[in-house]
């Protein structure tokens, strides 16, 4: 076996990120009123801010976290002109979506389950707030129909082996118009679209905080999300390409390890263990 030497987390490279003017820019926050009601989280949520436009949410996470916000802190923003998804792409944020930051100070064992709790918490959400079934590309991708709906992030800052906090940013497409985006109209859905019905955007709001509380408990305690997570996978058993900087690897996905990490079985039979990487299905695009 063959293990392939790419971190799945790395150590953000801070640049220097221009100061925001949160009085400014921070509407009478109605969101935030409107999933006050009826959330009962320990943790995520204790502070909501909600932005109409920001860069990317993940920027203004991270400097909160550097000023020493606590974690459970997070940041919404109803447009972002400069979202971000994984591998430097950008993130198509339109109104009416959900995306949004929260941060975590999680040790070194939970943060490697942050993965796994974010996209298992968009899950359940969609699960409960509409007839949907999701499902999910590895490792967070949440896919319905073979269309993505949903993408997370995770940054993390360390200093030598000690976490200094982890941001997960999270994007749900609700009603997004994907035709009028061609860079991603054959690839991504949008909830409304996907269950011909409209898509209440702050039910799907509080029940993914209610969930990221509820499994990061879990895991603070010891639990794991990863039962779950493996059980929603549909990328185990077929045939993928995995990419990763310049090198693309091809076999067949026959499972993961007890680290969530993508055990491929090339074609020279070689079994490679993929700590991360971007995955399609063999002849098509992610
Ligand atoms: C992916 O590539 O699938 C991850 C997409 C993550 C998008 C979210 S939207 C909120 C947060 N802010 C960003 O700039 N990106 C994340």
């Amino acid at each position: 076996m063959t293990l392939i030497p790419i971190a799945q987390y790395h150590p953000v490279v801070f640049h220097k990120i221009p100061p925001l003017n949160f009085v400014n820019k921070m509407t009478s926050n109605p969101v935030s009123q409107a999933i006050r009601k009826g959330i009962f989280t320990k943790t995520i949520g204790n502070r909501f801010l909600y932005y109409q436009e920001v860069g990317s949410t993940m920027d203004d996470t991270r400097r909160l976290a550097e000023e020493g916000a606590e974690e459970g802190l997070v940041v919404m923003a109803e447009h972002q002109t400069s979202g971000r998804g994984r591998f430097g792409r950008n993130w198509v944020s339109g109104s009416g979506n959900i995306h949004l930051s929260v941060l975590f100070r999680p040790t070194l064992e939970v943060l490697r389950e942050l993965t796994m709790i974010s996209a298992v918490s968009v899950v359940r959400a969609i699960r409960k707030t509409t007839a949907l079934d999701p499902r999910i590309k590895w490792p967070n991708d949440v896919l319905i129909g073979g269309k993505k709906v949903s993408g997370v992030l995770v940054e993390t800052a360390a200093s030598g082996t000690e976490i200094s906090y982890a941001v997960v940013g999270i994007g749900i497409n609700i009603g997004l118009d994907t035709t009028s985006h061609p860079e991603i109209s054959d690839i991504a859905g949008c909830l409304e679209d996907l269950a011909s019905a409209p898509v209440a955007r702050d039910e799907v709001l509080r029940q993914l905080l209610i969930e990221l509380d509820t499994l990061y408990a879990q895991a603070r305690e010891g639990g794991s999300a990863r039962e779950e997570w493996q059980s929603l996978l549909d990328t185990i058993g077929q045939r993928v390409m995995v990419s990763w900087r310049d090198e693309t690897w091809e076999g067949v996905a026959v499972g993961v390890d007890s680290s969530g990490n993508l055990m491929l079985r090339v074609d020279n039979g070689e079994l490679l263990t993929m700590t991360a990487g971007d995955v399609s299905l063999s002849g098509q695009t992610s």
